[in-house]
Order: structure tokens, then sequence, then C-alpha cells
């Protein structure tokens, strides 16, 4: 265990699991259709890699990137474009893979901004939801995990830009987060 963690939430093998399973949903969702999986860098990355891996359908992937968070821990409300899409998305079966949806911010401005380009289907995929900390609604497809209100790292999940590669999703010990 890295030594920052203070607690592990979900280990490798539960997350192994639950991604086999979102992605055979996908699968019987999706039959006979292509789908299109935008994944939201930076942090949907390590989710996005492997639920395609378990998804028979044909699958095609674009990212963007936003950020609304900077170095902290707390959301400013404030969603930039830091990377576009490289395709229209018209006419197409979308689907957007976020790692983790807290006050919902980012995917409302996702969700607005996409519609707006004309997809056949637009569906939301998440491997966290933190609904405690929710400020506007938004409707989520396919959930992985919904996690108690604690800041998580690992698994695509940074703080300050670290820890993303840690293969678990675990909570840092309080000195860590302290300034
Ligand atoms: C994080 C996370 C989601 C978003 C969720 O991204 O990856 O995209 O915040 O928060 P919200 O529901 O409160 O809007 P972040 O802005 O930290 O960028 P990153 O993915 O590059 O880490
Ligand atoms: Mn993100
Ligand atoms: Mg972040």
């Amino acid at each position: 265990m890295h030594p920052h963690v203070e607690k592990i939430l979900l280990d490798e093998a539960q997350i192994k699991e639950r991604v086999l399973q979102l992605g055979q949903q996908i699968s019987q969702d999706y039959k006979g259709e292509s789908i299109l999986m935008v994944g939201i860098l930076k942090g949907a990355m390590i989710f996005l890699a492997d639920l395609v891996r378990n998804i028979d359908v044909t699958t095609y992937f674009d990212f963007m990137a936003v950020s609304s968070y900077g170095a902290g821990t707390v959301s400013s409300g404030a969603v930039r474009i830091l990377k576009d899409l490289d395709k229209s998305i018209e006419g197409r079966h979308v689907i957007i893979v976020e790692d983790i949806v807290d006050t919902g911010l980012t995917l409302q401005y996702l969700v607005e901004n996409m519609k707006s380009r004309g997809p056949a289907s637009l569906k939301i995929c998440t491997l966290l939801d933190k609904p405690s900390r929710r400020k506007v609604d938004v409707q989520i497809d396919y959930n992985g995990f919904s996690i108690p209100d604690e800041f998580v790292v690992g698994y695509g999940l940074d703080y300050g830009e670290k820890y993303r590669n840690l293969p678990y999703i675990a909570v840092l010990k309080p000195e860590i987060y302290q300034v």
C-alpha cells in the first residue's frame, strides 16, 4: 500500500468485477449498435481503458478534457474546456465516461454541451457516485459504486495531479490533505 494511503475503499478485485458487470450491461443495452465512448480526461482514462475491454459491440472512443477542481479538493463550479472532441457526434450513440460524479457541475455542463451537438442518444457512465455532495440533478445511467463523502484518489482520480496511478480507490492520510 502507498505510504500516503489511510485506507483502501475499493480494491483491485472489487473494481475489476464491477467494471466487467458494467461492460456486460452496456454490451447488452447496445446490441447491434455502435457506440462512441467519450472519456473525460484526465480522471476517466483508467476506467475507460478497462471498461472498453469488457464491451463487445463496435466501440469508438474520443476524449474531452475539462477541469473544475484546479489543485484543491473542492469544485470551483466553473468548468473549462481544455480539449474538445476530435469529431462530430451528430447521430451517434454517445456514452460519457466519468470517474466520479460529485457536485454534478462538470457533468451538467458536459450533458448540455453534448446534447446541443445532436447525438442519436446520450447516456452517462461513471465509476463512482458521491450523491451526498450533489448540487445539481444529473441522471446517471451506469454507476459503478456509490461512495460516502470522502475525498478519494487512485484508479485515475488525483489529488494535486498525484496518485492517479494507484490501482485501487483510496482515502489519503489527513496530513496529506493539509496544505
Ligand atoms: C473531477 C472528476 C470529475 C469531476 C467531478 O475532475 O474527474 O470530472 O471532477 O466533480 P463534480 O461533479 O463536482 O463536477 P477534475 O476537474 O478534478 O479534473 P481531472 O479529471 O483532470 O482530475
Ligand atoms: Mn475529471
Ligand atoms: Mg481532478
